[in-house]
């Protein structure tokens, strides 16, 4: 298995949390690419988006992951952007520098996930949300991230390893997501 490990998936799927999760496990180090964008940048990746749009936000992006990826540590565990893998070509460097492991949900857990973890400091979220149609904001939301998630899908399931979600919406989730990848790392590693 190569070093380092990149989580990856749709907003609201964990990635910070099992990460952080995950390197307590293993006694790894973590970095949460959002948080070293800002600290980078001086923005977060929301305020970013807002004011530079998209485009702008995902370039910096990429130069942040290569700029981390040159930090002579391997055990490292990272939690990318939910967007990250989806642009030019931005999942081949991630299968090239790493092992992926992509966190699975459905739209539906994804879209009640969303909403408990805040769309306010996800401006793709939020928008895509308000501009789709629908009765109310969960129905609105549920219709955008399936439109989302379709268009992203077939970048994340190129990940090294897929990690199915609980089918039940639980708060031990997380924990139960970073116990299994962590049983694979380990086994990886006691070869
Ligand atoms: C984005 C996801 C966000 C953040 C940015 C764009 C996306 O990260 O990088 O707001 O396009 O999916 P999380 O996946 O941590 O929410």
């Amino acid at each position: 298995m190569e070093l380092p490990v990149y989580l990856i998936g749709y907003m609201a799927s964990g990635k910070t949390t099992v990460g952080k999760l995950l390197a307590e496990k293993l006694g790894w180090a973590f970095v949460d690419i959002d948080d070293a964008f800002e600290e980078l940048y001086g923005y977060t990746t929301g305020e970013y988006i807002t004011k530079y749009g998209l485009e702008a936000f995902r370039k910096k992006e990429k130069n942040c992951v290569e700029m981390l990826s040159e930090l002579p540590v391997q055990k490292v565990i990272y939690a990318t952007g939910g967007g990250y893998p989806c642009w030019e070509d931005n999942m081949d460097c991630l299968k090239e520098l790493g092992t992926s492991f992509y966190l699975r949900w459905t739209p539906e857990q994804l879209t009640k996930r969303l909403f408990i973890s805040g769309i306010e400091r996800r401006p793709v979220a939020k928008q895509g949300m308000l501009a789709a149609k629908g009765e109310n904001d969960e129905e609105k939301m549920l219709n955008f991230v399936n439109r989302h998630l379709a268009e992203r899908r077939e970048y994340y399931e190129q990940a090294d390893f897929i990690i199915d979600a609980p089918e039940q919406l639980h708060e031990t989730n997380d924990e139960q997501l970073a116990e299994q990848i962590s049983a694979i790392i380990r086994q990886h590693f006691s070869k």
